[in-house]
């Protein structure tokens, strides 16, 4: 069986235009474009208070004088426990299981798509879940800019979008730089767990992690830290119609 659209060959262009430090000021090559003007999407100014959304453009000033505020909401919420990640949750599913699994910890959720973080966020309004907090930002340009260095213990990319275009490369979670900043942002020995079913994107992922020297080589006892997580609604589908997984955990060394 074959996937419609899927191309053969997962090709990698070192050539490609490619996210990196340089785009950081104006937020041009981020998945989802300038996060300040993506505030837009969402109609929020400033993220209201009673809801778990986090906003990259909140804590830096505007000129209302409130991102102070905010950054100490999000210290505030950092200090009440160990920190999981999760980049793209599409649905959520796999998300809000470990969030109801786990309430001692804490997670912050990243999702480009407004309509998918609409359906976790009507979610979370259901049942309390005071240790989530969810973002449409682009998850690099967080780490990168508005998350501490080392404040994740577990990080999950789980299903990353291939990015199969040329002309789309630059979005990969996994390039040289997106791997400088998923490191950044985990404490030492934390754990970058991945799912790909891509198998070129698997090769690729191994290769990227071993050249940055930032990780241990993928270690399959690490999964028993992580034993009680569930497929995604991607990878289940995978299942169902026989498509391989690949799964990693990379253990962050220590600085
Ligand atoms: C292929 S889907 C997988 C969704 C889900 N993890 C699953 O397995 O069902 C990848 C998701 O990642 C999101 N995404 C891609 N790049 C992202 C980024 N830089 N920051 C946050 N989300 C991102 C996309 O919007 C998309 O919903």
């Amino acid at each position: 069986m074959t996937r419609r659209g899927i191309p053969d060959k997962f090709t990698v262009d070192p050539a490609a235009p490619t996210f990196g430090p340089e785009n950081l000021e104006t937020g041009k090559g981020l998945a989802g474009g300038n996060p300040f003007q993506r505030l837009q999407h969402s109609g929020y100014l400033r993220a209201p208070l009673d809801k778990p959304l986090f906003q990259i453009a909140d804590l830096e000033p505007n000129g209302d004088g409130l991102h102070d505020f905010y950054r100490q909401r999000l210290a505030d919420f950092l200090a009440r426990g160990p920190l999981e990640i999760e980049i793209g949750f599409g649905d959520g599913n796999f998300l809000l299981d470990r969030v109801v699994k786990h309430p001692e910890r804490q997670f912050i959720g990243f999702e480009l798509r407004w309509h998918l973080l609409r359906h976790v966020l009507k979610a979370a309004e259901n049942i309390p879940l005071p240790n989530l907090w969810v973002s449409a930002d682009d998850a690099r340009y967080a780490l990168a800019r508005s998350l501490p260095p080392g404040c994740a213990t577990v990080m999950h990319v789980l299903l990353p979008d291939p990015w199969w275009k040329r002309r789309h490369q630059h979005k990969r979670m996994f390039t040289d730089y997106s791997v400088i900043l998923l490191a950044r942002g985990l404490a030492p020995d934390g754990i970058l767990h991945v799912r790909t079913d891509v198998p070129g994107y698997a090769e690729l992922i191994e290769d990227v992690i071993r050249a940055s020297g930032l990780f241990r080589p993928h270690d399959d006892s690490l999964a028993a830290c992580l034993a009680d997580t569930i497929p995604t609604t991607r990878e289940a589908w995978c299942y169902e119609n026989g498509f391989p997984i690949f799964t990693f955990y990379f253990q962050r060394l220590a600085r």
